[in-house]
């Protein structure tokens, strides 16, 4: 009999798993397994969105105009080479739809973010991963895999869940070595982490550049992870071709106007730059005096390594936090069965979760 079936591939396609939200017997644990901010969000975007509450019979505007300008003006770019997300996530998914036919690929660095993987499988695609020595995106391991049917390289900088950072010169190296069809997506979800001033995060490369698209979200350091709002600036024929396919009207209202008190909210940001500047290197020196390696972060969370020695597995730490209240995330499923990623918290949870590992490897 014949029955529904999924075109080919999708049945391939491994669900993504969010960072846990629970632990067993424990009333309200602590998250730190989804790179949120544990301030929350601006005061400012929270007020902006309580307005909206009378709106809910309007469409939104489906350029998302004021946000638009507002972030061209922030970051100096034309507005019309900017698209607005249900998150970055939409974008990536855009990216994918509009330039993957069945048998093309994209390429991403071994422990590279799984949305690539899974927008590209669903536009029946091929993912392909490079190597990435020491936790590092490699341009020439990259490029190895580079062939006709390549259309998209895809590289979070800071990565997720590495923290690593590709260089400047690199990632123009890696722009000036690709084919001229194939697009660079450089994507920036915790740029703004980053306090390194030398750091490139792509957009001044982008500005006079025809295969390079750069995104950004305000999940991460605006907190604003429920309200699903993400950037890319791009060529004007690339945005042009995904804004015709893009459902019109894929930024609601509340999200454009928290989004938008979000960005000039400057003192909430620079609070959770802080917060993350102060607390970074604190866990990374605490979590490495207790004989664990951390791979050193620029972003909102760290890489800890732990050995496969039944009872000091990753598995079994993460279970040991969860049953203290402090979620955090095995990233098995990124390719590190050995490896735990934590999200810098407030002091009492960075600190419970020191104290928390401590106890763990000193059973
Ligand atoms: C590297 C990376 N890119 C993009 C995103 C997606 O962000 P958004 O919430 O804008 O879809 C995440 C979220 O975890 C991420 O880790």
């Amino acid at each position: 009999m014949k029955k529904p079936t999924p075109k080919d591939g999708i049945l391939d396609v491994e669900a993504y798993v969010p960072g846990k939200a629970k632990a067993e017997g424990v009333l309200n644990p602590v998250k730190m397994s989804a790179n949120e901010n544990p301030l929350g969000c601006s005061p400012q975007a929270s007020i902006a969105l309580a307005s909206t509450a009378y709106r809910l019979a309007e469409y939104p505007d489906p350029r998302a105009s004021a946000l638009r300008a507002a972030v061209a003006e922030k970051y100096r770019l034309e507005p019309d080479r900017l698209i607005f997300g249900c998150g970055s996530d939409e974008v990536f998914h855009l990216l994918t739809e509009t330039f993957l036919v069945p048998g093309d690929n994209t390429i991403t660095g071994e422990y590279g973010f799984l949305q690539f993987a899974i927008r590209t499988q669903a536009a029946q695609g091929e993912i392909r991963y490079a190597r990435e020595p020491n936790y590092r995106v490699d341009v020439d391991e990259i490029l190895a895999l580079v062939d006709e049917r390549t259309r998209i390289v895809f590289i979070a900088n800071p990565g997720n869940p590495s923290g690593t950072v590709l260089e400047g010169r690199e990632i123009e190296r890696l722009a000036d070595s690709l084919p001229g069809d194939v697009l660079l997506v450089i994507d920036g979800a915790y740029r703004e982490f980053v306090d390194d001033a030398s750091f490139q995060d792509g957009l001044d490369l982008a500005r006079g550049r025809e295969n390079i698209v750069v995104t950004r979200t305000f999940s991460k350091l605006h907190g604003l992870a429920a309200l699903r709002v993400g950037w890319g600036y791009g060529p004007r024929d690339v945005i042009d071709a995904m804004d015709r396919i893009r459902l019109p009207f894929n930024v609601n209202i509340p999200a454009q106007e928290a989004a938008l008190a979000a960005l000039a909210d400057e003192e909430f940001q620079q609070r959770s730059l802080q917060l993350v500047w102060r607390w970074r290197p604190w866990l990374t020196q605490q979590i490495g005096g207790l004989g664990l390696e951390v791979t050193p972060s620029a972003a909102n969370f760290v890489l800890i390594h732990f050995p496969a020695t039944p009872g000091r597995t990753a598995a079994e730490a993460e279970a040991f936090l969860a049953k203290k209240g402090l979620l955090v995330r095995h990233v098995a499923s990124y390719g590190l069965p050995n490896a735990l990623r934590i999200t810098i918290g407030l002091e009492e949870h960075n600190r419970g979760v020191v104290e928390g590992l401590r106890e763990f490897l000193g059973r």
